[in-house]
């Protein structure tokens, strides 16, 4: 049976907290997050793995196992690692009393903005279709455009969608900015809500997915959606698979509905061998990479959090379990 939890936001001076680490990491990545996490929470005890269920304070996660934060009846805090917290989400039993924080990482929002920047300039100077001229051998100079005759879309304004947003301003794009909520942006033109969705996606030449899947936007992109977009448009999918109907990507791309369309996530991860969007040559496929969590900062700002809990001040980034994120 679980303790009354309003009892454990109260930590007792000089107690070391127990913090679990329940990860999805590769070798290097436990190579790299372990000593970065042992540095910035100094005193506290780190764990791998569950010994006495009793003891977790805090569980530090990226792809838990479903039901491991269940059985953990004296669980105060759980902290993502990740950015998105939908997979988490989806486990029917995570416990709806813990406190869930996403992980809000400076670092992170400065490499989606690499990436973003990267898709943009590739989509506007023509990069790609460069590239596959040079797997043809040929020699054929495409008309120049300017940055500012190149409107850009960014769906979500988050502190990603932001720092791309303002990244895309200062190169010189034209820059829309949508998100559910009305933002104000410096440079980026905001809009919000549905009803406005339609007309931001016309305008745009480029749409950069940011948003959180929920469930009001799983599947966003589907048939009526990419018929929204201006003919010839391309979509650069940061956000999640799911975000996506594949076949009617694959649909828009062949009628040329779509130029061009560079995806980072997909509906399964690994992308399947043999999967359409591998070969497809108006499609870019990146295994997840647009924005990794950075061992050094992200430990800094769980570590943020832990101190917070500790002197009972407000948790940073928690999730609204109705607006799933
Ligand atoms: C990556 O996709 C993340 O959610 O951190």
């Amino acid at each position: 049976m679980a303790a009354d939890r309003s009892t454990l936001l109260r930590v007792e001076k000089g107690t070391a907290l127990t913090i679990l680490v329940a990860a999805e990491f590769s070798a290097q990545e436990w190579a790299d997050c372990w000593p970065a996490l042992l540095a910035a929470l100094p005193g506290e005890t780190l764990l791998r793995e569950v010994t006495d269920p009793n003891a977790i304070d805090i569980a530090l996660v990226a792809n838990p196992p479903a039901g491991l934060l269940a059985s953990l009846p004296k669980l105060r805090l759980i902290q993502s690692l990740w950015a998105g917290v939908d997979r988490l989400l989806t486990d029917a039993t995570l416990p709806r009393d813990v406190p869930l924080a996403r992980l809000v990482d400076p670092a992170m929002s400065q490499a989606i903005a690499e990436t973003v920047l990267w898709a943009v300039l590739s989509l506007h100077r023509e990069y790609f279709d460069y590239a596959a001229q040079q797997q043809r051998g040929q020699w054929r100079q495409r008309p120049q455009r300017r940055a500012d005759e190149v409107t850009v879309a960014v769906l979500g304004l988050g502190e990603m969608g932001r720092s791309a947003a303002l990244r895309l301003a200062g190169n010189g794009y034209l820059v829309l900015g949508w998100s559910m909520r009305q933002a104000e942006l410096a440079g980026v033109a905001c809009r919000s809500g549905t009803a406005q969705l339609e007309a931001v996606l016309g305008q745009a030449e480029i749409v950069v997915n940011l948003l959180p899947l929920t469930d009001v936007t799983r599947d966003l992109f589907d048939r009526r959606t990419l018929a929204s977009m201006r003919r010839g448009a391309s979509l650069v999918n940061l956000g999640r698979g799911g975000h996506v109907v594949e076949a009617d990507l694959l649909e828009a791309l062949a009628s040329g509905q779509l130029r061009r369309a560079v995806l980072d996530v997909f509906g399964t991860e690994p992308l399947a061998s043999g999967h359409a969007f591998w070969t497809h040559p108006k499609v870019t496929v990146l295994p997840h990479i647009a924005a990794l969590t950075d061992p050094r900062s992200a430990a800094s700002v769980v570590a943020r959090n832990v101190r917070a809990l500790r002197s009972g001040a407000p948790l940073a980034h928690l999730v609204d379990r109705t607006r799933g994120y």
